[in-house]
């Protein structure tokens, strides 16, 4: 993950800096010289977001160009999330809109992609009568043989998972972009077996991308302006890519650096780490370059023993305390965020103290906070029993976020006063006389534009106040005043 999950109707302040990208509808230039237009909706991940970019760039190929209006397009495709129930049902509700188009107007080719095209499979063709194309996070080049079947009144489907493919040679068309940041994916799938998740069975099998190709692209992004690379894969500590010429193997660590060489002004970020893999090697090569962000998305889930080892993470709660003990001693100045599910099987009142306790312990600058939500086929739903009462799930999410909440405030608040390099994204939400952007801990800071200043420039800024999601403050001349 990934780390955009937007699902969830309890999450708060936390989540705002991150809501702008999520289940949005893409703002796409429309192209005149496309015969033929697409539109594309993403929910989910920011995996799934990149997809959409490799679909987009697929597509291109085949002469489709993109559209913003779904009303003049030929193509309208929906790339599916399935980690909770309530994704699901945010992609039903799109579908009917969906259908009520498809039939006012003839030849309207509708397709769904991604995890939940994956999870029901042709189920989806018999529930949903009205769409023609089901496509898994694998076969995105076979797309267009399939529209153009489904232009032929065929409807098609097509969701075998692969071992190899990675898009590794396919630029991706950047939709919606702010020009300034770019997310690149360096491996799909996984291999843990996380007892709650249904993406080993939605994205299949762990693979890494040709290191090669991932510096290419991060050279190409540079060369077009860009600022700053999200390094995308479900784990991507684990990331491992044999050369098939000499053999010699690039693992994680490595690929960091090669990516923080292309270019000393690039900002080099990564999501996400799983506790279990992320390695001293990694951590140093963190603090060795200052345009890796010091910033890591360590999920935790719960922060109890018995709970964790029924979720199947691997580790218990000393271990992680470890190595969140372990990231601040390499690197104090190195902000974590976290994954909470609230209410797993069993879980009892006293364990999810233990949940609580971790917060505090981890002092994360924010958190990504969600109930459980039994999802069919998993491990857990076949294994254990989903008994913890919804009433009882959401107080705990609740108090979950409440506590999130208040550390993410305290630790913003010793910000006050500090000067903080920010990398400018655009304007602020709420006025067009503000800049936003962010710290290297990816912190969002929030402050009045300056002249000569445009985004995609570095500058500094003095913290003036703080909330629990945004640090507000004024453009400084150096870091020392
Ligand atoms: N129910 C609730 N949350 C889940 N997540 C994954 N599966 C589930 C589920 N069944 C959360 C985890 C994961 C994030 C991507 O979504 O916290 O890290
Ligand atoms: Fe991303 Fe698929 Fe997981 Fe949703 S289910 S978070 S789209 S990998």
């Amino acid at each position: 993950m990934a780390d955009l999950y937007n699902d969830n109707p309890t999450l708060d302040g936390l989540k705002k800096m991150d809501e702008a990208r999520q289940g949005e509808v893409f703002e796409l230039p429309s192209n005149e010289q496309a015969s033929k237009l697409f539109y594309i909706e993403s929910y989910g991940c920011q995996m799934n977001f990149n997809d959409s970019e490799v679909v987009a760039s697929i597509l291109a190929e085949d002469g489709f160009g993109p559209t913003r209006n779904m009303e003049v397009a030929d193509l309208i495709l929906i790339n599916t999330c399935s980690i909770r129930e309530k994704a699901e049902d945010t992609v039903r509700k799109r579908l009917r809109i969906f259908d009520k188009l498809k039939e006012e107007r003839k030849g309207l080719v509708v397709g769904v992609l991604g995890c939940m095209a994956e999870r029901l499979k042709k189920k989806f063709l018999e529930e949903e009568r009205l769409v023609d194309l089901v496509v898994g996070p694998d076969a995105y080049r076979d797309l267009p043989n399939l529209v153009a079947s489904a232009n032929d009144g065929e409807r098609g489907v097509n969701v075998l998972l692969s071992r190899e493919e990675t898009y590794a040679d396919i630029s991706p068309l950047r939709l919606d972009s702010n020009g300034v940041s770019a997310f690149i994916s360096i491996m799909r799938g996984c291999d843990n077996m996380c007892s709650f998740c249904v993406v080993p069975f939605t994205r299949g099998r762990e693979r890494s991308r040709n290191a090669f190709s991932i510096v290419a692209e991060a050279q190409d992004l540079v060369n077009r302006g860009y600022k700053e690379v999200t390094l995308l894969g479900q784990n991507v500590d684990s990331y491992k890519w044999e050369n098939p010429e000499d053999k010699s193997v690039v693992d994680f660590a490595q690929l960091l650096e090669m990516v923080a060489l292309v270019d000393p002004d690039l900002r080099v970020r990564f999501s996400t780490s799983h506790p279990k893999d992320i390695t001293d090697d990694v951590l140093y090569t963190m603090k060795k370059y200052e345009n890796i962000c010091k910033y890591i998305h360590l999920p935790v889930q719960s922060g109890n023993s018995r709970i964790l080892e029924k979720m199947n993470r691997t580790y218990d709660r000393e271990w992680y305390k470890a190595k969140v003990d372990r990231i601040y001693e390499i690197m104090p100045d190195c902000a974590i965020s976290s994954d909470i599910i609230t209410g797993f099987c069993s879980e009892t009142d006293e364990e999810h103290q233990d949940t609580i306790s971790m917060l505090e312990y981890a002092q994360y600058s924010m958190s990504y906070m969600f109930f459980y939500s039994e999802r069919p086929g998993t491990l857990a739903a076949r294994k254990y029993e989903d008994d913890v009462p919804l009433a009882v799930k959401k107080e705990r999410l609740n108090e979950v976020i409440r506590v999130q909440n208040a550390i993410s405030l305290k630790l913003n608040q010793k910000d006050e006063g500090k000067i903080f390099k920010v990398l400018i994204e655009g304007d602020s939400r709420k006025s067009d006389q503000e800049f936003k952007g962010r710290n290297t801990q990816n912190k969002m800071l929030v402050f009045p534009k300056k002249e000569g200043l445009q985004p995609g420039d570095y500058t500094w800024v003095k913290v003036s106040t703080a909330s629990s999601a945004t640090l507000r403050g004024e453009i400084v001349d150096s870091p020392n005043k």
